[in-house]
């Protein structure tokens, strides 16, 4: 079953002089065993919205749906969204706080009121997945380099084992190594484990290169949703929306406009290459 905002609006500091609307009336479905990407510029709600999916902020109108049940209705509710829907934080490594990595990892499943068996077992598989060594689990989080610290906060979520896994900007202040390093582990792990994932990143080549569906917020509301072929074709209206498509594109545009024989609608490197490969053979 899908996880939906239903007419979402959410205010900070409401009947303050800080008032601040940051969502507006936002409707958005994140459908089940999809990789959705959440784009959009700065101050568009992006986090506001992550914040509201597992309940870790309620809307001051509007309903969050997860099986089609409001999360926000009971407490029981809201505790249970914390599990089913995992919460990554942006800059998630300065949120790591226990003694060591691995128990850092356990404080989620152990949360969940596991068995001491089955938290082993989760903490072991889940650092496997982000390729953290048994030996960096027995570090201290302040040990690790700031990719690592990414790593352990991500496995800590993984570990509970989320239906929608939701992340905001996993691959920020990354260089392109240990970005791609991240969201693939990410796909993998949706792909084992049936899950869902929301990914919100700035990075249109990582959004076209990983993403089933896309969803673009400006001002608090939704403004564009489709798959990645349908938005990045639609220039004009992510320009008005504060974006642009992939630097790639853009360039593959231009080579369009020029004569040479590719598509301008080429929206990541590997198909690019593809297409120039075809043209003027390998380099
Ligand atoms: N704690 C807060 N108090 C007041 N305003 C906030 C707070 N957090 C975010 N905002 C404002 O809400 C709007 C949406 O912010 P946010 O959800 O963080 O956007 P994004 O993640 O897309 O950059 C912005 O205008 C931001 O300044
Ligand atoms: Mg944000």
């Amino acid at each position: 079953m899908p996880l939906s905002l239903e007419n979402v609006s959410y205010i900070y500091g409401e009947r303050t002089p800080f008032e601040h609307r940051a969502l507006n009336d936002l409707n958005l479905t994140f459908k089940d065993g999809m990789i959705t990407g959440l784009m959009g510029h700065t101050g568009s709600g992006k986090s506001t919205a992550a914040q509201m999916l597992n309940g870790l902020l309620c809307p001051t109108k509007g309903r969050v749906l997860l099986d089609g049940c409001d999360i926000n209705e009971s407490k029981k509710s809201r505790y249970e969204a914390k599990f089913k829907v995992g919460l990554v934080f942006q800059y998630p490594e300065y949120q790591l706080f226990k003694e060591s990595v691995w128990e850092d990892i356990a404080y989620g499943p152990r949360n969940m009121k596991l068995s001491e068996d089955e938290v082993k077992k989760r903490v072991n598989e889940a650092a496997e997945f982000v390729g953290l060594t048994r030996q960096m689990l027995g570090k201290s989080p302040f040990e690790l380099s700031g990719g690592q610290k990414r790593r352990a906060a991500i496995a800590g979520i993984i570990a509970m084992k989320p239906r929608f896994l939701v992340l905001d900007e996993p691959a920020a202040g990354l260089d392109p190594a240990g970005r791609d390093d991240i969201l693939s582990q990410i796909c993998q792990y949706k792909n084992s484990e049936n899950s869902s994932v929301i990914i919100i990143s700035h990075s249109m080549e990582d959004m076209a290169k990983y993403c089933d569906e896309i969803a673009v917020m400006d001002d608090g509301a939704l403004c564009m949703y489709g798959t990645p072929d349908d938005v990045f074709s639609q220039s004009k209206r992510l320009k008005n929306a504060g974006l642009n498509v992939p630097q790639i594109t853009e360039l593959m545009e231009k080579l369009y406009n020029c004569g040479i024989d590719v598509s301008a609608n080429v929206y990541t490197v590997e198909d690019a290459a593809e297409q120039l490969i075809k043209l003027y053979g390998k380099v």
